[in-house]
């Protein structure tokens, strides 16, 4: 059976003791509701040492928000997913709007990442999701699928690691979210493309998350959808009161 989750991006925000104030007060709030749900948190780098501590005896996961295509070498200001491993991230993003937008990833550079996390046991939250415009002249199936394809460049194995999280460009940090009949139509175009890929019993298994602009008023209503499988959660992350109430929400 398939996770339900609930992951929370903190992209640029908190300076490093704001960081751990907020991890002491997600610790000591949360309270495990099941042993098929997942709740993960995705710091700034520098924060990920200090906060795989303080989750260490608490139920909560460690990611982390990017990492470089290569293993290793003279890559300036770059974080390797060897890294990330040795330090306890489980998870990491890839391909965040935010960096296909800001930093040009493209999916030679996804199919990397993905590659160097798989094989440091991290599992890749593979985020897709089109633009506003993609979205009016609809042609958002065929934008989607084009990003799925970074996916298919991993063996059957490797993506049993993935978690999809689906981000209409247009939703995130907006304060607009796609509705629950939007998403669940995507989630599940998702699905059967796994499923043509790898097989329907993989695609069953395969947590798909949707994130923009999701808060504790709509999240119920999201993950009610049969293949909406929890949430990717920006600002609302930053909040233990709202972000517990999403988890909840599962
Ligand atoms: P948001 O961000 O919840 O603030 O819209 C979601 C995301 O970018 O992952």
């Amino acid at each position: 059976m398939r996770k339900k989750i609930v992951a929370g991006n903190w992209k640029m925000n908190n300076n490093f003791q704001e960081g751990i104030d907020l991890s002491n007060d997600l610790v000591s709030k949360y309270k495990k509701s099941d042993k098929n749900k997942e709740l993960i948190i995705l710091p700034p780098f520098i924060h990920l040492t200090s906060v795989a501590e303080k989750l260490s005896n608490s139920k909560i996961h460690l990611g982390a928000q990017n990492c470089h295509t290569e293993g290793r070498g003279a890559y300036t200001g770059e974080v390797s997913a060897r890294m990330l491993d040795s330090v306890g991230v489980r998870y990491c993003l890839v391909g965040h709007s935010e960096r296909r937008a800001n930093f040009f990833e493209d999916n030679n550079e996804l199919k990397k990442k993905c590659k160097q996390l798989v094989s440091n046991y991290i599992n890749p939250i593979f985020c897709c999701g089109e633009l506003l415009r993609d979205r009016k002249y609809g042609s958002y199936f065929e934008v989607i699928e084009d990003q799925l394809e970074v996916l298919w460049s991993l063996s059957k194995t490797d993506f049993e690691k993935v978690i999809v999280a689906y981000e209409p460009v247009w939703a995130i940090g907006t304060g607009e979210t796609a509705s629950a009949d939007q998403a669940q139509e995507i989630h599940k175009f998702i699905r059967r493309k796994i499923s043509d890929e790898f097989g329907s019993e993989t695609a069953e298994n395969t947590s798909i998350l949707y994130g923009g602009s999701c808060k504790p008023s709509n999240a119920v209503e999201l993950f009610f959808k049969p293949d909406v499988d929890g949430g990717l959660i920006g600002g609302a992350a930053l909040n233990t009161v709202d972000f517990l109430a999403i988890y909840n929400a599962l």
